[in-house]
């Protein structure tokens, strides 16, 4: 029996039944040599084919669509740089409501012209935590937006947990999941789904060496915040929130901890080998996987891919030094 969190299955059932028409049901891939590679019998969840390029849109249109009209037409705000910046933007542009994204003013141009051109207002500020959630709240004050968090949200897990809902329909006989973990959105919806329909299915979170908070407050026992994170999962740097560590303490079995180098590796193999684009984030699942020991080869392991937004010049840098 899973216990009482920020979202429970028939909350993902709901938000998968609101979403189906507007996501993408993604593929899962499997590649002979990259389960070779992992010793198990690896299937990955290609969420860098999902809309926007990354699982963050199951969360964000799940919220969106889950507004009331007056709600809804005074539009959404949430500060972000990275993928869940793209996904409200895309999702409110679906539902044909502003969106404001608040984006600290040293965000790299394509990332702010990537949300503009998913037609939402990009607010800059100054680069600090402080000044990004300030500015939200003033947009919030000004135009009546709804706030929505990246991933500490009952309706963004909920919608994130959709992800396990699939699986168990794509991949029969499941034996572990992996997932990668930033603040935990992601990772909580997996685990409250999967745990609920299967106790024995092993939860997994990947996390990078230079941004283990939830690794650390596992061990602890206690929630630890994540201070100056250095990594190349650039989507990972976050630390859990007060919705997310619940459930990553109590549902999550095992926290894997990565290092760049091991997530720059995984990059290559799963490019070359399986011509997956992925971003740092979205490999550190199966860099996980190939340092995790599995009973048998047999094991059945879902690394979720969980997005591929990166520029081939940033890969190459990345990839220059395998
Ligand atoms: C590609 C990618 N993977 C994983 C994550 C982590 O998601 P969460 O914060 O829900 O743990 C993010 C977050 O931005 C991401 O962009």
């Amino acid at each position: 029996m899973v216990g009482s969190y920020a979202a429970d299955l028939a909350a993902i059932r709901e938000a998968h039944q609101r979403i189906r028409s507007v996501i993408h049901r993604t593929p899962v891939q499997t590649c002979q040599q990259l389960s070779q590679f992992a010793s198990a019998d690896v299937y990955f969840k290609c969420e860098h084919l999902q809309k926007v390029g990354a699982f963050k849109y199951r969360g964000a249109s799940n919220v969106v669509l889950s507004l009331s009209d007056q709600q809804a037409a005074a539009g959404v705000v949430t500060h972000s740089s990275g993928n869940h910046a793209q996904a409200l933007a895309l999702a409110a542009r679906q539902r044909g409501i502003p969106a404001h994204i608040v984006m600290p003013s040293n965000a790299p141009l394509v990332k702010q012209e990537a949300v503009a051109g998913y037609g939402a207002q990009v607010v800059l500020c100054e680069p600090t935590l402080e000044a990004r959630e300030e500015t939200a709240q003033q947009v919030v004050a000004e135009t009546g937006a709804t706030f929505i968090h990246p991933y500490n949200h009952p309706g963004i897990i909920a919608g994130q947990g959709t992800v396990a809902l699939e699986l168990f329909e794509q991949v029969p006989g499941l034996d572990v999941i992996i997932a990668p973990l930033g603040g935990g959105g992601l990772l909580s919806g997996i685990a409250i789904a999967a745990k609920s329909i299967n106790p024995d299915v092993r939860i997994v979170g990947a996390e990078p060496a230079g941004a283990d908070d939830a690794f650390r407050s596992k061990q602890a026992g206690e929630f630890i915040p994540q201070t100056a994170p250095n990594t190349i999962a650039d989507g990972l740097l976050t630390s859990l929130g007060d919705l997310t560590w619940p459930v990553v303490r109590d549902l999550v079995d095992e926290i894997v901890v990565v290092d760049d180098q091991q997530i720059a590796e995984a990059m290559k193999r799963m490019m070359e080998r399986a011509k997956m684009v992925v971003e740092p984030s979205g490999a550190t699942s199966y860099a996980a996987a190939v340092q995790m020991e599995f009973d048998t080869p047999q094991t059945r392991v879902a690394c979720v891919v969980s997005g591929g937004n990166i520029s081939l010049s940033r890969i190459s840098e990345l990839i220059a030094a395998c």
